[in-house]
């Protein structure tokens, strides 16, 4: 199977593309300077060359703070430029899978959302990476919408990481009334592997289980054998510039682990 995968330099796409590779896939790494989503000549002719079986499309604007005063960019890569590759894809019969968000949902739900529940964003991201979805399920009948949440990985700036160059602070406060499902990018793309046998829709592909921010921060710290001071602390004492959503649970069906399990397999290679 030829897989063409975009943003393969950031951190999902840098774990990614070796899992395909040992699952026995060809796979062509394309991120900004090979293969611009935004520019939809340059798409076309990409992947009408190339013509792969499958688009792995984990190239995105994720910063999401900034996407709060940078609509405009957040639109043009997350919007056009999924727009761009989903066409592509339904003209040429490509597969394609787009990796979404929790943060599609506004968080208001009590139980895990289901991957038919009505997304409702609360912030500048969420609504540009969800009129992504839409432009997928518009454009591609062959597609696949995974939905992670919380994402770490080796190869990225990422809240495990954070937490661990804060260990010798006298205190380390840290949100408490944010749940979700932690995720290692290793993690989804063997979820994301596991997809390709199911029917194509929309998927929930995150860590089982769930926790808050800091209850994530305390599990790190435990697994690192790291006695610190953690202190919980509200979202309204440690604001930032986009809203979260209180409870983006997500049921994920059992295609991932526990959450804490794969935090265990992360550690002990970052510690390698
Ligand atoms: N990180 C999370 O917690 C999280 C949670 C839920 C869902 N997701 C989704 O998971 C996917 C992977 O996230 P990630 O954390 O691996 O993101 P990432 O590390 O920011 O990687 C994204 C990659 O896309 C590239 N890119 C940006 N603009 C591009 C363009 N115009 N054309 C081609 N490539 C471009 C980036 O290059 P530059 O670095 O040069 O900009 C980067 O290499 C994204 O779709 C994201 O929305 C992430």
């Amino acid at each position: 199977m030829k897989v063409l995968v975009t943003g393969a330099n950031g951190m999902l796409g840098q774990d990614l593309c070796p899992i395909f590779e040992d699952a026995g896939a060809f796979v062509i790494e394309t991120d900004v300077d090979t293969l611009d989503i935004t520019n939809a000549g340059q798409v076309k002719q990409v992947l009408s060359d190339i013509r792969p079986d499958l688009v792995v499309h984990c190239a995105a604007y994720t910063n999401v703070d900034k996407a709060e005063e940078d609509l405009k960019t957040a639109e043009m890569i997350n919007v056009t430029g999924t727009e761009n590759i989903a066409e592509a894809c339904g003209k040429l019969g490509i597969t394609l899978v787009y990796i979404s968000t929790d943060y599609v949902f506004d968080g208001t739900k009590k139980d895990p959302y289901k991957p038919d529940d009505r997304p409702n964003p609360i912030n500048n991201y969420g609504i540009t990476k969800y009129e992504g979805e839409e432009a997928v399920r518009s454009l591609c009948e062959k597609y696949y919408i995974a939905r992670t949440s919380w994402l770490y990985g080796h190869h990225g700036k990422n809240f495990v990481e954070t937490m661990l160059s804060l260990a010798d602070k006298p205190e380390i406060k840290v949100v408490d009334d944010q749940t979700g499902c932690p995720t290692w990018t290793v993690e989804l793309a063997n979820g994301i592997l596991k997809l390709l046998s199911k029917p194509y829709g929309t998927y929930h592909v995150c860590g089982s289980g769930s926790t808050t921010w800091y209850g994530f921060a305390k599990e790190i710290f435990s697994q690192a054998g790291l006695n610190v001071n953690l202190q919980p602390c509200t979202t309204e004492e440690f604001p930032r510039p986009a809203k979260r959503p209180a409870h983006s649970v997500m049921d994920n069906g059992k295609i991932c682990r526990n959450w804490q399990a794969a935090l265990k397999d992360y550690m002990e290679l970052r510690n390698f």
